[in-house]
């Protein structure tokens, strides 16, 4: 804690965010409600964001569980953050994880009662719906920048950083956060041995067009459900009207990615094709949800993590950028949430910077290292074949055990 006459190590310095996600909003929305008046002189902080304003909010058709377990405190984060009812009045339906038999019957049911003071214990919410409200609640003295990457860092000898930006400019700052996700644009110039490792699973993942009624039970709960075959779906809404499906399975090498809207008619029909082949096994909703496919949606990609790794100097790694996770983890965003509060809560209130990155790493590296391994697990499982069901009621276990998380429908199983 600093007194008055005691200048803070970030007073008057100028502070780079480096993409203008979940991770870099959450803490620019912190930095600013936990600032109060401990930094006489605040710093001044500057985003650059690769996309659009209109892409950020327009182009991301998935949707994320934002969670309330103490583990993954995205829920609490945002409520601390003064957003989160803001956030549930544009959720999605369907807001508890089911896990499913292959006709879609619940095997396990994730569903707790909220944390003391949570109005729900989760939610679903579009990506975009998610992003709105942060840049929404930006507050009015963060500089942000729509529509210009930051091209490369260089860490200087006087300890500042110089950044190449895609308009041809240069900018210094006194810190950097990089919070560009999974496939960082500076992580690859500054840390290149930090590398994105394939984990041996494949999915192909799509939205529906808006729909009259979203299918049973997508109304009610979002999950996975698992073929015994070597194939697992996933279903949820999209946003209040559509919804999302994948298929996955396991593979040793990539097959190559595709981004939405880079296929063209014919390779999109193939693909879908391969979906249904690979769907056979599944009940409805899943046939339905592949037959109403938003074609400029249909996405392939190879799930890829990173092992997370401490921070040193003047650039702060957050988010997918410092600890990405594949989509199986469910909980990359929290983690993202976390880290921008985080983050912000060290650097107002510890005494210097090596202290401030130092206690942030403490917290975010063991709970993004411990999602990634739970991840890993749950690839194993979901994909597996044969004896699947009582591995499954085992890892239920664990993962209530781990999560503090209640079970219905628990007889089924027997
Ligand atoms: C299909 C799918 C489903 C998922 N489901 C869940 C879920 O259910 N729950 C959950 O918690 N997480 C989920 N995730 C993970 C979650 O989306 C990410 O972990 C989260 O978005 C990470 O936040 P971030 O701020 O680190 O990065 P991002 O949110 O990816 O933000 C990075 C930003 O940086 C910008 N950028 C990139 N490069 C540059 C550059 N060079 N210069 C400037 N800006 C740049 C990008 O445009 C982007 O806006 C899912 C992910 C996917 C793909
Ligand atoms: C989905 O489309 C396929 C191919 O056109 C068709 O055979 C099948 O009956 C459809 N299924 C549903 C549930 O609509």
């Amino acid at each position: 804690m600093n007194s008055a006459s005691e200048q803070h190590f970030l007073a008057g310095k100028h502070i780079i965010v480096a993409g203008g996600g979940i991770g870099a909003l959450s803490f620019c929305i912190a930095f600013h409600r936990l600032l109060d008046d401990k930094i006489q002189l605040p710093p001044s902080i500057t985003i650059y964001e690769r996309d659009t304003a209109i892409d950020a909010v327009g182009r991301e058709g998935y949707s994320l569980s934002i969670r309330g377990d103490a583990f993954s405190g995205g829920m609490q984060t945002l409520q601390k953050l003064g957003i989160l009812d803001e956030m549930i009045a544009v959720s999605n339906p369907g807001d508890y994880f089911t896990l499913f038999d292959k006709d879609f019957s619940p095997l396990v049911q994730f569903r707790t009662p909220p944390v003391e003071g949570l109005p729900q214990s989760s939610m679903r919410i579009a990506r975009s719906k998610l992003r709105e409200v942060l840049i929404k609640n930006l507050p009015p003295s963060v500089i942000m920048n729509w529509g210009n990457a930051v091209k490369s860092a260089h860490e200087l000898d006087n300890g500042q950083i110089s950044i190449d930006l895609a308009d041809g400019s240069q900018e210094i700052c006194d810190l950097l956060i990089v919070a560009d996700g999974s496939n960082s644009v500076i992580r690859r110039a500054l840390r290149p041995e930090h590398t994105l490792n394939f984990i041996g699973v494949t999915s192909i993942l799509a939205r529906t067009h808006a729909l009259d009624k979203l299918p049973a039970p997508l109304e009610q709960t979002y999950g996975g459900a698992i073929g015994g075959d070597g194939h697992f779906a996933f279903v949820a809404s999209s946003d209040q009207t559509s919804a999302l499906w994948s298929v996955s399975y396991l593979c040793d090498t990539p097959r190559e990615a595709k981004s939405a809207g880079t296929m063209n008619d014919d390779e999109i029909d193939a693909v879908l094709a391969e979906a249904r082949e690979r769907t056979k096994v599944f009940s409805e909703p899943i046939h339905t949800l592949v037959n109403e496919t938003l074609r400029s949606s249909v996405t392939i990609f190879n799930a890829k993590d990173i092992v997370p790794f401490r921070n040193h100097g003047s650039v702060i790694f957050i988010g997918d950028a410092q600890h990405a996770m594949s989509p199986f983890a469910g909980n990359g965003a929290n983690m993202a949430i976390m880290d921008g509060y985080q983050l912000a809560d060290q650097l107002i209130h510890a005494k210097d910077l090596n202290t401030a990155v130092r206690l942030y790493d403490d917290l975010s590296i063991p709970r993004s290292k411990r999602a990634i391994d739970i991840s890993h697990r749950s690839i194993t499982i979901g994909h597996s074949q044969g004896l699947w069901k009582y591995m499954w009621v085992g890892i239920a276990r664990i993962l209530g055990w781990y999560f503090g998380l209640s079970y219905r429908d628990e007889q089924e199983l027997n």
